[in-house]
């Protein structure tokens, strides 16, 4: 033990000198690399005919779909869903078109909801999947349409005749945009090999 004492100082400075670099490594460069700290404002360009009831104008429905996103942060969607399509296990097949760096670049991607684990499926190509009606009853209580889902219900969305409210709406908008992005932003679409 005596014999380590002596090198105190260099393990302090060693240590010291890999936090640095793992700061730079892992924090700086991506974040300089990643364009997104400057990404483009995203604006949707009309309204999707599944939502013309309930929006009436751009703006509306613009603020919905950050409405959304917000809610999603807030229930932690992301800690059960990811929000990318990786190039391996034929996930393609399953998801949709491999994920690519530029559809994250938009404000409505920040911050990056890549997620954390899988316990359910990948969400970035969940837009038009599934009609707004599944939604709303599968958000209100998942089971009813999925009957053996581990996925929680979210039952203070909805009156009590279980009719969606404002933030319901704004959810489902959210999670019918996902995937649209790629076409908007004119990113290229990998092959789904
Ligand atoms: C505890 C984990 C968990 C959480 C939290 C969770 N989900 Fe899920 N989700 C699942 C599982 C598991 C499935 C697959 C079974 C099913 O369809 O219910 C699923 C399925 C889905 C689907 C259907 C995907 C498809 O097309 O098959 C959507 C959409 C969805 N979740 C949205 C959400 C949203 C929005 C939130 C947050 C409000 C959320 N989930 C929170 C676990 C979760």
């Amino acid at each position: 033990m005596k014999f380590l004492e002596k090198f105190n100082f260099i393990f302090l400075v060693a240590g010291l000198g890999l936090l640095v670099t793992a700061f730079i490594t892992l924090g700086l460069i991506p974040a300089m690399m990643t364009k997104s700290l400057g990404a483009i404002d995203y604006h949707p360009t009309e309204i999707p005919d599944n939502f013309t009831k309930h929006y009436s104008t751009l703006e509306e429905y613009e603020a919905a779909l950050y409405k959304g996103r917000d809610i999603y942060v807030k229930e932690a969607c992301w800690h059960c869903h990811s929000q990318y399509v990786r190039p391996v296990g034929n996930e393609a097949l399953r998801y949709g078109p491999v994920s690519t760096p530029g559809e994250y670049d938009n404000s409505l991607n920040l911050p990056q909801l890549f997620g954390t684990r899988r316990v359910g499926p990948d969400l970035s190509r969940e837009g038009g999947k599934r009609p707004n009606d599944w939604h709303f009853v599968h958000l209100y209580n998942p089971r009813d349409v999925v009957p053996q889902s581990v996925m929680p219900g979210y039952p203070w969305y909805f009156d009590k005749e279980k009719n969606p409210k404002p933030e319901a709406v704004a959810l489902v908008a959210y999670l019918q945009w996902l995937g649209s992005q790629v076409e908007q932003t004119g990113q290229p679409v990998a092959d789904g090999e």
